[in-house]
């Protein structure tokens, strides 16, 4: 795996912007696999800032997001695709973005649908992805076995807690289940870059790069992956 360490978030986010940039001048129709959670947010500011001064164009690409709760309408504000729309969605031009809809009837068809979606779209170029404390990526939590494919899955308290800021501060609130990528979804991404910032993500980060592989930490997974990197910022290298 590349570990790349920088001083600050910000600085994190503006060089993973601009370098998504230079993929988009490249390849225009590139496929990007897009996390939530509060570590993109400086990245989505900054792709905004980018595309408000005319140097990015995210027209001919196409966005996957990892994720999405169930039972929550993709209007619902509480949402990660309302959280999308807020962050960056509404924010630059951009026209094929897809969330999984966690409202759907029939959740496996959805999932399956996913998957589809995905492969007529080539597979994913760069898949961003964001890293919970507990190791998960996407909603793959750690468990005995992981998910290759997009599924339905239970969320652990903790990730109802770590996601209690878009229900009132509620974790009570936050669904119990949730749908998403699986493992071999994200692992098939042509690129990998996850990104982690702040103390709280440090331990973690540790397991994840000189750990063993194992299904109890998702994201070490990622050391199988051919072209992995791990993008933080300095407080959350202090272990490595
Ligand atoms: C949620 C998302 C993950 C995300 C994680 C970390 O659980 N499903 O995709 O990586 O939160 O969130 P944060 O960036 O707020 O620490």
């Amino acid at each position: 795996m590349i570990v790349r360490v920088f001083a600050t978030p910000d600085q994190l986010a503006r060089a993973l912007a601009r370098d998504i940039a230079r993929c988009l001048a490249k390849h225009p129709r590139l496929v990007l696999g897009l996390p939530t959670g509060r570590t993109p947010i400086p990245l989505y500011n900054e792709l905004s800032r980018l595309y408000d001064s005319g140097r990015i164009d995210l027209s001919r690409a196409t966005t996957f997001n990892l994720d999405e709760f169930v039972g929550v309408s993709s209007n619902d504000p509480r949402s990660y695709h309302t959280f999308m729309r807020e962050h960056l969605f509404a924010r630059v031009k951009l026209r094929r973005t897809n969330v999984l809809d966690g409202a759907a009837a029939d959740l496996d068809r959805e999932c399956e649908r996913y998957e589809r979606a995905i492969a007529r779209a080539g597979g994913i170029d760069v898949q961003i992805l964001g890293l919970g404390a507990n190791g998960h990526i996407g909603f793959n939590e750690p468990a005995s076995a992981l998910h290759a494919r997009t599924h339905r899955t239970r969320l652990r308290p903790a990730t109802r807690r770590a996601n209690a800021f878009l229900f009132g501060g509620r974790a009570s609130a936050v669904p119990r289940e949730a749908l998403s990528m699986g493992m071999a979804t994200i692992l098939h991404a042509r690129r990998a870059v996850l990104i982690a910032t702040g103390a709280a993500k440090a331990p973690c980060v540790e397991r994840m790069i000189k750990g063993p592989v194992t299904p109890m930490v998702p994201a070490s997974f990622l050391q199988l992956h051919r072209h992995a990197e791990v993008w933080l910022d300095r407080v959350a290298a202090v272990r490595l």
